[in-house]
């Protein structure tokens, strides 16, 4: 199997991350699949943003946990980027998995929960995923290990991947204990010895946030199951010279 690109937070180079325009731009690029992140309004609709504040990423401020999904409608999520998205609106895990149902795209749903615990984050995202039938193309990932186990507990039919950017003894063990079916490396991690384990233990590994062409070039050789990348049509140029 190929490496999969991933659009991290969409073409997050070319347009605001985690908006429409950027999942957009993802599938014409040719991505194989979306990763988003997660986090929980005050009336607990899950949307897609990386910060738990709205402050870097729209004209407004505040944490998403205090905020309405009404009053996250009315932000401007685009003229931080570019005055050439101004308007841009807010996404709702909703939206964008009725818009990805038909898209020859796989998807990788970051729950943003590792500084704020959100209660029951993990039932709201699988039961959407179970309405729109998409567990089985998709990913849950989080850098919280007891919501591995949670996702682990709740169903057996979606991948579930521990993130992570520090070194972990033992770190296939690890993992297989909390549940977790994939692993989630920053680039800085990968090495052949991990990418053996990994084979033997049966967990994917998937690696993060890979730009550079040489860390590209990288990935490929070891075999990565995929990349994350904020360029996936420079990913999908030097993949080839892998096929
Ligand atoms: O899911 C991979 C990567 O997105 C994790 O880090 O900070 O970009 O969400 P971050
Ligand atoms: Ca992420």
């Amino acid at each position: 199997m190929q490496t999969k690109i991933f659009a991290h937070r969409g073409a997050s180079k070319y347009a605001p991350e985690n908006t429409m325009p950027a999942f957009e731009l993802a599938l014409k690029l040719g991505a194989d699949g979306i990763e988003t992140d997660v986090q929980l309004t005050k009336d607990n609709v899950p949307v897609l943003i990386h910060d738990e504040s709205v402050r870097r990423t729209s004209n407004g401020k505040g944490f998403v946990k205090d905020i309405t999904f009404k009053q996250l409608t009315t932000l401007d999520m685009g003229s931080w980027f570019s005055n050439k998205f101004m308007g841009t609106k807010i996404v709702s895990l909703e939206h964008f998995l009725d818009w990805i149902q038909d898209k020859p795209l796989d998807l990788n749903i970051e729950l943003k929960n590792n500084k704020i615990d959100y209660q029951g984050l993990e039932k709201i995202v699988l039961d959407l995923l179970d309405k729109y039938q998409l567990l089985n193309r998709t990913t849950l990932s989080t850098f919280n290990p007891k919501s591995v186990t949670r996702v682990h507990d709740l169903t057996k039919e979606v991948d579930i991947a521990f993130l992570t950017s520090k070194r972990i003894k033992y770190f296939t063990n690890y993992v297989k204990e909390l549940g977790a079916s994939s692993i989630h490396i920053k680039y800085r991690l990968l090495s052949s010895s991990l990418m053996e384990d990994s084979k033997q233990q049966q967990l994917q590994v998937r690696v993060y946030t890979v730009n550079k062409p040489a860390h590209l070039i990288r990935c490929f050789n070891q075999k990565c199951d995929a990349v994350f990348t904020d360029v996936p049509d420079i990913a999908k140029d030097y993949r080839r010279l892998f096929t």
